[in-house]
């Protein structure tokens, strides 16, 4: 005996129906309206090329964690038509499914197509038998390029479309791009620029895909495109088009490494004060270029000189583990902004110049609700202000405090939360592995333990001992794939080492090189 089939009809069509329901992206000059809500948006770069499938879940999980809504990537062109009309979407080319993955997360999406994306990839992702065609000139008003761009830009949108991956079709997608930074250069083209970006335009809202399509460092964005902004500090950025919201693309978080260069590093107060001072200046959207880096593999980093790490001091390193403090500063942040959203998006702005290049910007609801920042913008100096029945505030050179309501601090982009200093130092994790004999059956003379152990407290750690107590014959010591020593057994015999070292806050990754050179001989039994 089964159930009745109605009951089964029934449960299928509901099924269906939730697969299918339709997000709705619309937005005014204050908000991304989606399902009739108006919204602020953290979003992430992620460019699903740069790591593993098997780092994808991690990563998209972090970036939740982390306190994003979205996340972005681009295309590369390159990669999925490496000889021309022969495509390949394999491996950490299928972008269908990291977009899955992000929404299956509850997480939106961005999709960049470019196709020309720059992002310190090869040629920009541009393939080489593109380069090579006779007659062409890429990104201009060109017959032979726009119809290859034309060819991939549409096949990217079909499969798109054929895994229900915009929002119009209950997919992750909220917003694409086309073109990419082209305003910058666009003068060097003359009118055959104007007229290549007005095409662009045409041929991406053609692709009829429900979602508002963005361009990024474009001045002249044809309606209904929306111009968004690239850079360091994108708050005295506005749109071409005042109903358009406001929109940072690329934060930039760190920045690409060069061989032969300092390593980059953009500290998490910086970061924090970059968004910050966007949102109080109107803001709806914010994306972390990057938020993983990852890495270019093969012959993908583009040139001349970039190094295969692309880590750019993102808030997940390259291996997408948490990069501290930044990763938890910009969580304490987005958690802060977010407590005014519905104010933000739907409020009256009001900015009053208290001196000394002090903001305070109130935003004000039709109920009377209030959501402020206090900015105070001096390179080097703090201010003390008094908001009267606001309360009174200490706000550090270069930062912005959040006051929720107008009168509690909830952040301050410079100020990040630490422990109280002089704890009590204790074991922070013990660990006992089996010895040589029991893991390698004597096959070989090393073995490598690793472990990771996480920090919160480097007031404490940054001077900690490391204590081994071992039986083999020599040991090497590494802390986050640093030597910091060695010691053998003059003997033989059991021996500890130890030694002081400095853990940083977040995960810190321990590691050992044991070796034994000849087991012991047992001298009793022999003398007999
Ligand atoms: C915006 O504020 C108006 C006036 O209070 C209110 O009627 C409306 O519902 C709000 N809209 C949203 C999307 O919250
Ligand atoms: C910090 O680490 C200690 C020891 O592992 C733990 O007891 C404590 O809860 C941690 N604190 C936070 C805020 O994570
Ligand atoms: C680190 O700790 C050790 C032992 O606890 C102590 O002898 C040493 O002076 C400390 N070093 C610093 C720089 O604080
Ligand atoms: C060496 O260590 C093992 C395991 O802790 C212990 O059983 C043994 O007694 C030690 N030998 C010496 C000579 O200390």
């Amino acid at each position: 005996m089964g159930s009745s089939p109605w009951v089964g009809i029934v449960l299928l069509s509901l099924a269906f129906m939730a697969l299918c329901v339709a997000t709705e992206v619309t937005y005014d000059a204050h908000s991304l309206i989606i399902n009739g809500e108006k919204r602020i948006i953290f979003s992430g770069s992620v460019h699903y090329p740069r790591s593993t499938v098997e780092m994808w879940p991690n990563i998209i999980q972090k970036a939740k964690d982390g306190g994003l809504d979205a996340i972005e990537s681009y295309v590369f062109w390159d990669r999925h038509e490496p000889i021309r009309r022969e495509y390949d979407f394999s491996g950490n080319l299928n972008f269908v499914k990291f977009f899955k993955l992000v929404q299956e997360a509850g997480l939106y999406a961005i999709l960049r197509i470019g196709p020309y994306v720059c992002a310190e990839w090869n040629y920009g992702g541009f393939p080489i038998w593109l380069h090579n065609m006779p007659g062409i000139e890429l990104r201009t008003d060109n017959p032979i390029y726009k119809n290859e761009m034309q060819i991939f830009t549409t096949k990217i949108v079909s499969m798109a479309k054929e895994a229900n991956l915009f929002a119009s079709q209950g997919g992750p997608i909220i917003l694409a791009q086309i073109e990419n930074e082209y305003g910058n250069i666009m003068v060097d083209y003359g009118d055959a620029g104007k007229s290549y970006i007005k095409w662009c335009a045409q041929m991406a809202l053609a692709q009829n895909i429900g979602v508002p399509w963005i361009m990024c460092q474009q001045h002249d964005a044809p309606q209904p495109m929306i111009n968004t902004c690239n850079g360091y500090y994108c708050d005295q950025f506005q749109p071409n088009n005042p109903k358009s919201p406001k929109m940072f693309t690329e934060n930039w978080i760190g920045w690409f490494q060069k061989w032969g260069q300092r390593v980059p590093h953009r500290s998490a107060e910086d970061s924090a004060f970059s968004v910050t001072r966007f949102f109080q200046n109107g803001g709806i959207l914010n994306n972390y270029y990057m938020y993983h880096g990852g890495t270019n593999f093969g012959r993908t980093a583009g040139g001349p000189y970039i190094t295969t790490s692309y880590d750019y001091d993102a808030p997940l390193d390259e291996y997408g583990n948490l990069n501290q403090p930044k990763w938890g500063h910009l969580k304490q942040l987005h958690a802060a902004i977010k407590l005014g959203e519905k104010i933000l998006t739907n409020g009256t702005r009001t900015d009053k110049d208290l001196g000394n290049q002090v903001t305070l910007t109130t935003y004000t609801n039709a109920n009377g609700e209030r959501f402020c920042f206090l900015s105070n913008i001096n390179n080097n100096q703090d201010a003390n202000v008094d908001l009267q029945q606001d309360g009174k505030y200490i706000v550090p050179s270069w930062s912005v405090t959040i006051l929720n309501g107008c009168n509690k601090e909830v952040f301050n982009t410079a100020k990040r939360k630490r422990k109280t200093p002089c704890k009590e130092r204790e074991v922070l994790k013990q660990i006992n592995f089996l010895s040589e004999k029991e893991l390698t059956f004597d096959v070989g003379d090393y073995l490598w333990y690793m472990t990771s152990v996480d920090i919160n407290d480097t007031s404490i750690w940054s001077n900690a001992t490391l204590h081994v107590n071992t039986m083999g014959h020599t040991i090497r010591a590494y802390v986050n794939g640093r030597h910091v020593g060695y010691k053998f057994s003059q003997w033989g015999g059991n021996f500890t080492y130890e030694k002081q070292v400095s853990l940083k806050e977040g995960p810190n990754i321990i590691t050992l090189l044991s070796a034994t050179l000849g087991l012991q001989i047992m001298v009793q039994t022999l003398i007999r």
